[in-house]
């Protein structure tokens, strides 16, 4: 592969000659491009030696090749390491004020940031919505590692270590024609996250989902080759390296995402723990105690079910995922058991599977360990299916497994 090594202004630059060597000894070709500001750190004549091609930081040298337009055609990958706050910035604004910024801009391939900073500075909201506006237009940022930074401080900011940039930024280069992967040119569209229904300026109705299982089915989607777009309402855990984001807060925003991606995505998994109700009025200022002492009432109103309503649209348009996969997650009572359940939400919801979590007060919710049965409209009548039980990861590539099956088996006409 041609991989385009861009090397921010950081003290981590150091630690990108070894990242260097890692590609360059398995095999890539790798045109280092440092910022103006990096060279103060590691010089042009260190990244010359180590990978055998003049360098420069500058779209004026060597003006006659159009350097920025060839590099940028003809990376396979790109990977930024260190991202600094001000290169993160500037790659999202798409300025154009260097060789590297220039030769994002004319990036065809993946893009991957690894980045380094203060924990300030990349928890800044600036720096977060950059990331944020990065990673929804397709390009691989990175969380940054925890421990010790530069000076006494420690907290996220680090960079990562060369061998763990090496496999990830390797990982986001995989879809892009691999043959790898059951789900290779599949878009695979992931929701996850509890969703936050606003109930005045500074309080919401909110859940326990920590957006584990989720995060682990976009994660097993990836590494089964497939495009993933990830809809997150709030989420306790990293978004995985290699997913596009969609961030959203409430049921109704997740409701527009998911029927806006319905079109181009070619597997649908409902994994959002979705608000059924939410506050019927929007306070526009913060509630306050009143001066008589009386109790606010809170008057709810019922989301749409998202996901019925995505295999209705599928029906009317006679268009849309080819599978839609839903979630339920119920503890049975003493009129119905957990399967009966499930049954009856697999019929009333319309979806093509339905991953049934048996839950209780201390299973599931921000676990890491659960145990779930796949339901499909094509169970035989009387038959239990199978109970796996595993880490969030196991239960996620089983899931993916069976979506993999379902869309090699001929399909049933939606
Ligand atoms: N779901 C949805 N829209 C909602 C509620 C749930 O799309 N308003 C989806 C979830 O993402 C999940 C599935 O429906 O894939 C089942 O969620 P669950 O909360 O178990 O179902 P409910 O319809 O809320 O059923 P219950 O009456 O048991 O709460």
């Amino acid at each position: 592969m041609r991989i385009v090594l861009g090397v921010g202004g950081g003290i981590a630059a150091y630690k990108s000659a070894s990242l260097l060597r890692l590609f360059t000894e398995a095999g890539h070709t790798v045109q280092v491009v440092p910022t103006e500001s990096s060279t103060r750190f590691v010089g042009i004549a260190t990244w010359e030696a180590l990978s055998g091609h003049p360098v420069s930081t500058s779209v004026f040298d060597a003006v006659d090749t159009v350097n920025h337009v060839r590099l940028g055609h003809e990376a396979d990958l790109i990977v930024v390491a260190p991202a600094t706050a001000d290169l993160l910035a500037r790659a999202a604004a798409g300025l154009a004020s260097d060789l590297l910024t220039n030769t994002l801009l004319m990036a065809r391939g993946p893009v991957f940031f690894a980045p380094a900073m203060h924990t300030e500075m990349w928890n800044h909201p600036a720096t977060q919505a950059n990331v944020a506006a990065l990673r929804s237009r397709g390009a691989v940022v990175m969380e940054p590692a925890s421990g010790r930074l530069t000076g006494k401080d420690s907290g996220p900011g680090r960079l990562p270590e060369p061998s763990e940039i090496f496999a990830a930024a390797l990982a986001a280069a995989a879809p892009v024609g691999a043959a790898a992967g059951r789900l290779a040119g599949k878009t695979v569209t992931v929701t996850a996250g509890g969703t936050r229904e606003p109930l005045d300026p500074v309080r919401f109705l909110g859940n326990r989902s920590s957006g584990k299982q989720g995060a682990a089915v976009a994660e097993a989607a990836l590494a089964e080759g497939a495009r993933v777009r990830l809809i997150a309402a709030h989420m306790e855990v990293p978004v995985p390296a290699g997913a596009e984001l969609v961030q959203v807060e409430t049921a109704l925003e997740l409701r527009d995402a998911v029927h806006q991606a319905a079109a181009e995505t070619d597997i649908l998994v409902m994994a959002a723990a979705v608000a059924d109700f939410r506050p019927g009025e929007l306070a526009e200022n913060k509630i306050k105690k009143r001066d008589d002492g009386a109790d606010p009432v809170i008057t709810l109103v019922r989301n749409p079910d998202i996901l019925a309503e995505a295999v209705q649209r599928r029906a009317e348009l006679g268009s849309g995922p080819a599978l839609i996969v839903g979630f339920a997650a119920e503890t049975g009572d003493g009129t119905s058991s957990v399967l009966e359940y499930g049954r009856r939400k697999l019929e009333r919801k319309g979806c093509d599977l339905l991953v049934l979590n048996q839950v209780g007060r201390s299973l599931v919710f921000g676990q890491d360990t659960t145990e779930v049965r796949i339901l499909s409209p094509q169970d035989a009548p009387g038959t239990e299916p199978i109970a796996v039980a595993g880490t969030k990861a196991e239960i996620a590539r089983h899931i993916l497994d069976r979506i993999a099956d379902e869309l090699d088996a001929p399909l049933p006409s939606h």
